[in-house]
């Protein structure tokens, strides 16, 4: 499948999720296989243009991601193409326009779904953007703003004629947040009624879901809660896709990519090659101005992160609460994670859990 120019090796994408779809974890997940493009946190425009935002570093990302596509949200155009320049500066494939997020603090400032509600504004955003910058604009939206208002199929239109590369919908509205299901029927006609690639996302659990969708009529198929759920869903729908079993993944395996992604978590900016991780413009340099970010040495001479310990047990909470569902004793394991309160502690934990009680369970 490709976008504007850019080829994606698989058709299966790493929805972008606030909070969790961190560089680190989209790594890991990349490193299993079957993943054609990931998206990073949404970033606000705003910021990356001002260059002082406390959340630039949603835009970062690093080589082994590629290809990438960094989402922005903001609903001023001038500033939205001023942004899709840095996106493009940072070096990133793709810059994607955030119109489906629901919560308040976003759309309230024209942005995020509340343009939606706006289409002739949403596709000024898209011509400005288009304008500015070499790189594909793509676009991800809702189905519309509320039942009265599904308007995804005319906005796609619209921004299509405005230089969009390619859509993802999310089938439900805002109005619906996270409720009831998504409306894949919409998106796959949506999805002929365009020329540019289509996409889509909500609701796939397991990896014949996702080839399942993907057959009926998208050019692409976005898997958020699933990731977090099970990050190797991407790698199984490929299997499936090339007439093979979904691989089966073992307890062990599956520890042990929690314990990689807290390792990951807890040496980030520690002894990394410079150019190793992209960075916006104005991204804080952490060892400086935040000394609980840096790095120490060790009794032992080696180097350690410090006082990361807090924000990587808050990361590794808030990634076991999805983590663990569908797990046998998977509420134990998220009562056991949200207690405890060392790293060392979580090491042991996930060990007992994962690699002790069952070594050799799939699932
Ligand atoms: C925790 C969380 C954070 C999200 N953050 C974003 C975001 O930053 N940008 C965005 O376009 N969608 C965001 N979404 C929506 C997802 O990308 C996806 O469209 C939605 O969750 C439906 O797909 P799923 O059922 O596969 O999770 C988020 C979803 C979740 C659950």
């Amino acid at each position: 499948m490709k976008i504007g120019n850019v080829t994606l090796p698989s058709p299966f994408v790493v929805a972008p999720m606030a909070g969790m779809t961190d560089t680190a974890f989209r790594r890991l997940v990349k490193r299993h296989g079957g993943c054609g493009l990931v998206v990073t946190e949404m970033v606000s425009s705003e910021g990356l243009v001002r260059g002082i935002d406390r959340t630039l570093e949603y835009a970062e990302y690093t080589e082994e991601e590629r290809p990438v596509s960094i989402q922005i949200f903001g609903g001023d155009p001038e500033k939205m193409a001023a942004a899709a320049r840095v996106v493009e500066t940072m070096g990133a494939d793709i810059v994607d326009v955030n119109m489906g997020c629901p919560v308040p603090k976003i759309a309230k400032h024209n942005a995020g779904c509340s343009l939606m509600r706006e289409p002739e504004h949403a596709a000024t955003v898209i011509e400005a953007m288009v304008k500015a910058v070499k790189i594909p604009v793509t676009v991800k939206m809702r189905a519309g703003w509320n039942d009265g208002e599904r308007n995804a199929p005319e906005l796609a239109k619209r921004v299509q004629d405005a230089g969009a590369a390619a859509v993802t919908i999310h089938g439900r509205t805002a109005q619906q947040s996270y409720t009831g299901l998504a409306d894949w029927d919409l998106v796959a006609r949506v999805s002929q009624e365009l020329s540019i690639p289509v996409l889509g996302s909500g609701d796939c659990i397991d990896p014949q879901q996702v080839i399942d969708r993907l057959h009926a009529g998208v050019s692409g198929v976005l898997v958020g809660r699933g990731v977090l759920r099970n990050p190797w869903i991407l790698a199984q729908a490929a299997d499936i896709a090339a007439g093979d079993p979904p691989r089966t993944i073992t307890m062990r395996a599956r520890g042990e990519f929690l314990l990689d992604y807290l390792e990951l978590l807890l040496n980030e900016r520690v002894d990394e090659a410079a150019g190793f991780r992209h960075v916006a413009p104005g991204t804080t340099d952490h060892d400086a101005s935040a000394p609980d970010r840096g790095s120490r040495i060790a009794s032992d001479g080696s180097r350690v992160a410090r006082g990361r310990e807090k924000w990587v047990i808050n990361k590794i909470r808030a990634l076991c609460s999805w983590y663990s569902k569908g797990l046998d004793a998977g509420s134990h394991l998220r009562i056991r994670v949200n207690s405890a309160q060392s790293i060392a502690e979580l090491r042991e934990i996930v060990d007992e859990f994962f690699v002790l009680a069952s070594p050799a369970v799939p699932v």
